[in-house]
């Protein structure tokens, strides 16, 4: 199984359009130190033809130009994405259905009921791709009940409820529902090994520990360094918690629970612009190496 990260920021990407803060700042003036970052998204394949999009960004269209496996090859237009899946509504992981709105057929998407009830009605993007070519909705279930996709036949899925919070416009903003955030464990057949996607955890429940412990790569929110990073950073009043993302460097956060697992592989991503980890030569990045823990970035592949 081959897995892309197509986007390795979060929200806003990096640089973000109207930030001028040190990191933003670095990566426009080309600081070797930096890495520019396109919005939060991952492809996968096990036959390296057809890929499963996993969250759909605002810059699908460069993420698409980045990785010619997923660009028009076959007919004269076409695109190697077979299927959608999206973990959440938010901005970053949705905005990107409209880019591909010009599909020659229904876009085939998994996701839960509550994400399907965003999409239709606070952010109501299924219905505008109605007036296009549609969209077939897979309910996916949050009991963690493993499925597999057409053209994907070797790997298995199985979305895992987490606890993060639903975007500003859902209904269920202020009482989420289980369904409103999933990860992912993503596991491949034949290898019969696994990786855990989540790119958006607030809090490390139980049943996600297990999924943490068993993977053999996790894939994790990487938002923030510390949990007042925005405010700290004098661009917003919100606390990461309050978004639904678990900082890297609290007591009982994303270090401690990534160093307190033997097996995995551990790979942050969904970077925030704020973060010092951007910085390549920063003492918090270096904090990460001496751990052993990994930063995404656009362009990396793994395969298990
Ligand atoms: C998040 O992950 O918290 C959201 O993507 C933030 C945003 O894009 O506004
Ligand atoms: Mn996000």
């Amino acid at each position: 199984m081959h897995i892309r990260i197509l986007g390795s920021a979060a929200g806003g990407g990096f640089p973000q359009w109207n930030d001028n803060g040190p990191n933003c700042r670095g990566v426009r003036a080309g600081d070797p130190n930096f890495k520019p970052r396109n919005q939060s998204s991952i492809t996968v394949s096990s036959n390296g033809e057809d890929w499963i999009l996993i969250n759909a960004s605002p810059d699908i269209r460069a993420q698409i130009e980045s990785f010619p496996p997923l660009q028009p090859a076959r007919k004269v237009r076409d695109t190697g994405i077979s299927s959608i899946i999206i973990t959440d509504s938010q901005i970053d992981h949705t905005t990107g259905l409209l880019i591909l709105r010009e599909h020659d057929k229904p876009w085939d998407i998994y996701c839960t009921r509550s994400v399907y009830e965003d999409m239709t009605t606070g952010f109501p993007i299924f219905n505008i791709l109605g007036h296009f070519r549609g969209i077939n909705w897979h309910e996916v279930s949050t009991e963690q009940i493993p499925y597999s996709i057409p053209k994907a036949d070797d790997i298995v899925f199985t979305a895992v409820p987490l606890k993060s919070e639903a975007p500003p416009y859902s209904p269920h903003r202020h009482n989420t529902v289980p369904g409103d955030n999933v990860g992912y464990k993503i596991e491949d057949k034949k290898s019969g090994k696994n990786l855990f996607y989540a790119p958006g955890l607030g809090v490390i429940e139980d049943h996600v520990y297990e999924y943490l412990k068993n993977a053999d790569v996790v894939l994790i929110d990487g938002t923030v360094w510390t949990n007042d990073e925005m405010s700290r950073s004098g661009v917003s009043n919100k606390l990461a918690s309050e978004m639904g993302h678990l900082d890297q460097s609290s007591k009982g956060g994303i270090i401690d629970t990534l160093t307190s697992l033997e097996k995995p592989r551990k790979i942050l991503i969904h970077i925030n612009n704020t973060n010092p980890i951007l910085n390549e030569q920063s003492e918090e990045r270096k904090v990460l190496n001496s751990h052993g823990i990994e930063v995404s970035y656009d362009g990396m592949d793994i395969i298990i």
